[in-house]
Order: C-alpha cells, then structure tokens, then sequence
C-alpha cells in the first residue's frame, strides 16, 4: 500500500496527465465545508489548488473521521482518483479515498476569511504569504527575476556579485547603515552594487547583479523599503542613449514574459491587463526641464532645479499608457558619478524611467563619469572621501572608457505589473522603518 501511494505521489500542477487514476498529493487544507455526508477539502500543494471529495459512504470510516476532524491550515496526504472538473478547462478534482493527516494544525489559526487591516497582516506575514493573492505576486515576481536573467544573459551580459558590506558610500551619505567593522573603522550596507560592477566591466565588458540593497531613509511611503532587490546592470562602450536602448528592450521582455507564463496570477490579482499589453517600445523620451514645464501646466509647483515628487511621478505617468524615460536631470540632484551633458554642463546624462498607470520611477540609470581629473573634482565636491574612493578612481586611470549603467528596484517593477498599490506585498519579508518583524 505505501510503495503504491509513493509511487503515485505528483502535484496538483500535474493532475491532467493522471485523470482517472489514483494518486497521492502531498499539502494543505485551506478551506472545507461539509453537507453531513460529503465533505470537500479545499487543498493546496504549492502548485496549485484543488477541491478533494469525500463522500461518507465511499471512504473507511477512519477516513471520514479525518474529514471531519481536520483543521484550516493541517498538513496531509491525500489519496484518491482524478476526475475532471465537470465544467471548467483544466480544472480537476479528487476523489479521496485515503487521508493521512501530517500535522493536525491549532485550530485558532489567524488569518481567516474576513477583512484584515495591513498591520494585522503584517505582524502575520509568515502565515499571510499562503494567502491566495500573496503566492500570486511571489510567483509573477518570480517571472520577472527570471525573465531579467534570460534578457541580460541574452544581450551578453554576466553576473557578477557586488558585495554587501562595503566601505564607501553609492548613492548618499545620509541613507546609510552604518556598522563598526572590526579595526578597519565604519563599514555600510550597500545601496547599489553599481561601483563594483563597474569595475568589473573592465574584464568582463557586460555585467549585472541582483540583490538586497540598503537605504536608511526615513520615507514612510508606499514606494519606499528600508531593504529591497535590485538589479545593477553596467556595459562599456555604452552610451546614454543605448544604455535606454537596453532598459527599453529589458522591460518589453520581461511584461510580455508575464503575460505568457501568468495569466492565472494575473487574473487573481484582478490586473487589468490592458495597459500591460502596450507595452512596446519605443517608449516615451523627454528631457526633464520638458516635464518641469509639463507638470507646471498641470498644476505642479515643482522648480526647474527640482527633482521630481512622488506627486509630479503618478500625475505625469497617470497621463501616458507608456513607459516614460525622463533624462538629463539637473545635475545637482543626482549623483557624483553621473557624467554631464557636453552640450550643457549643468545636466547630467541620466534618465529615471517612469512607470505608467500613476506608478512612478522604476529604473534609475546613467552615464558614468569617465575622466579621471572631472570624476576626483567631483568627488571633492561632494565632500565624499578621497581615499574611499581611490579604487573607484583606479578605474579611470588604467583603460578608461564610456560606460553606462542602471539599476532596477526589482519591488516597484513587481508592483507595477502586478497593480499592486504598496510595494511592501510584492518582497516576502518587507522590511520598513516602522516594521523588521517577522
Ligand atoms: O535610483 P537609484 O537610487 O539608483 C541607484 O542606486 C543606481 N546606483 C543604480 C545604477 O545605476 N546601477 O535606485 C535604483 C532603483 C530605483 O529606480 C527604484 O526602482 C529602486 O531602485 N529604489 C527603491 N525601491 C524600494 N525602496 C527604496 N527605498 C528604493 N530606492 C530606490
Ligand atoms: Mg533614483
């Protein structure tokens, strides 16, 4: 009997291929209800979900027992026959005609059927990630980590893992976490791999990295993780107009692998798909004193000198169906190593893509500065230290050449794609100013 059951055991994912035979499917009931005489178990194994049949006069009667005792939650074996769903395309159901049950769960499991506030769930998010709509963001982020691999690797560039803990500052002083590092003085959790993979651009010619990055920052926004993912991307030879080439591509691959491979999800998530389906290069190129002037028409107070707000970034994307790059910002609201525009030095050559649909800046990315002597004065500027910056500056020394790169907060890209509202549901474990539990 158990030799028997092992040898049948597959997942929910693959039940079209076992109809009408008896199988063993291994996970958890998550919802039930019971007529008296038949019960159906709600069941999911990670693959999918199921609705297992027990019918009292077709089971032992240890079998019904264990119908009715089971709770929300309780982890079991399940043995029975497929059947297909009497209606639906590639739905199945299960006959049951074994239980076993793993762990009979408590029965005060917390996350019920009716509305939880986000704090609730929050302080649950151990549990709350089973949730149906939880595992469909997980699983669409998911497609988009493998969907950036697949486009970079195909556009010739390699992983290259930039370190953590590092002894310099990338993108600001003041959104540091800072540590004592044994005898070596501060040490800082990284911001951006994008130094390191720079350098490593100088062997490898195209390179990326992907993972948690650090901001101290005190926003309490709904775009804002004190912890999140990021891709850094870097090429030679590169330009500021193909470095948006390359951006462009990247993200046209990775919305339409979504639409693909998680029309289920999707669907779960209720995302209208409408917008998703226009995305398609070219995307929309204005320089930023053009959406200075834009926004200032539509209301905005925002100044020439001005980064753009929250508010300017949904109200200008609200506008358009298509992704936006606004380039050449005021140099001074950015960072040390963007280079400058040659035909106006007080730009640099950068461009912040913008999501549509109200959802803002995406990608953050730039020419770097090449020129030893520039590069150095910038540094001082900046009132950054020369010495931490010495292996920085070693790369415009020994084979200095036009590059460029860019960095994708891996959250806001999930957000967006799957019309989530705060990006805090879209990293497994957020981690936030006001919150580092569970
Ligand atoms: O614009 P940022 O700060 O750019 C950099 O760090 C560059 N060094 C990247 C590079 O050129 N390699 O960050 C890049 C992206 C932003 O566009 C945004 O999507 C995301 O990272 N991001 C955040 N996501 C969540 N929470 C935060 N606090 C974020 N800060 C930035
Ligand atoms: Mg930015």
């Amino acid at each position: 009997m158990s030799k028997m059951r092992l040898m049948n055991t597959t997942t929910i994912a693959h039940l079209k291929d076992h109809v009408g035979s008896a199988v063993t499917l291994k996970g958890w009931i998550y919802n039930k209800r019971s007529s008296g005489k038949i019960s159906f178990l709600q069941m999911r194994d990670g693959s999918g979900t199921i609705q297992a049949v027990v019918v009292q006069s077709e089971v032992e009667p240890a079998v019904w027992e264990a119908s009715e005792k089971i709770t929300l939650e309780s982890s079991v074996h399940l043995m029975g026959t497929v059947s297909k769903h009497p209606k639906l395309e590639n739905v199945f159901e299960l006959q049951v005609s074994g239980i076993e049950i793993v762990q009979l769960a408590d029965e005060d499991y917390p996350i019920g059927k009716k509305e939880h506030g986000p704090d609730f769930l929050l302080q649950n998010r151990h549990l709350w990630l089973r949730a149906p709509s939880q595992r469909a963001i997980q699983r669409v982020r998911n497609t988009i980590i493998n969907g950036i691999y697949e486009y970079l690797n195909r556009e010739g560039f390699i992983k290259i893992d930039s370190p953590i803990l590092t002894p310099n500052a990338c993108e600001g002083t003041t959104e540091l976490f800072e540590m004592d590092y044994f005898d070596e003085g501060k040490a800082y959790l990284s911001q951006s791999g994008q130094l390191y993979i720079e350098a490593a651009i100088f062997s490898v010619g195209r390179c990326f990295d992907f993972g948690p990055v650090f901001r101290a920052e005190k926003s309490k926004t709904r775009r804002h993780l004190t912890e999140f993912w990021m891709m850094d991307a870097e090429a030679a030879f590169v330009e500021h107009a193909g470095n948006m080439e390359i951006q462009e591509g990247l993200i046209v691959h990775v919305v339409k692998k979504v639409l693909a491979k998680n029309q289920e999800e999707l669907a779960l998530l209720e995302r209208d798909q409408e917008p998703l389906k226009k995305i398609e290069g070219p995307f929309i190129r204005k320089t930023h004193a053009e959406v200075v002037a834009e926004l200032r028409e539509m209301g905005s107070d925002i100044q020439e000198n001005d980064d753009l707000g929250a508010d300017d970034e949904t109200m200008l994307t609200k506008k358009y169906d298509k992704p936006i790059f606004v380039e050449k910002y005021p140099a001074e609201v950015k960072a040390f190593y963007m280079k400058r525009d040659p035909e106006n030095p007080k730009v640099a050559l950068c461009a912040d893509l913008l999501a549509p649909e109200g959802y803002g800046e995406v990608i953050g990315g730039s020419q770097r500065e090449d020129d030893y002597e520039t590069l150095l004065g910038r540094i001082r500027e900046h009132g950054l230290s020369e010495e931490a910056f010495a292996w920085y500056l070693d790369l415009r020394k020994y084979g200095s050449v036009p590059h460029s790169g860019f960095g994708i907060g891996l959250e806001r890209l999930t957000a967006w794609i799957c019309g989530i509202q705060h990006i805090r549901e879209t990293i497994p474990f957020p981690r936030m100013i006001n919150r580092i539990y569970p």
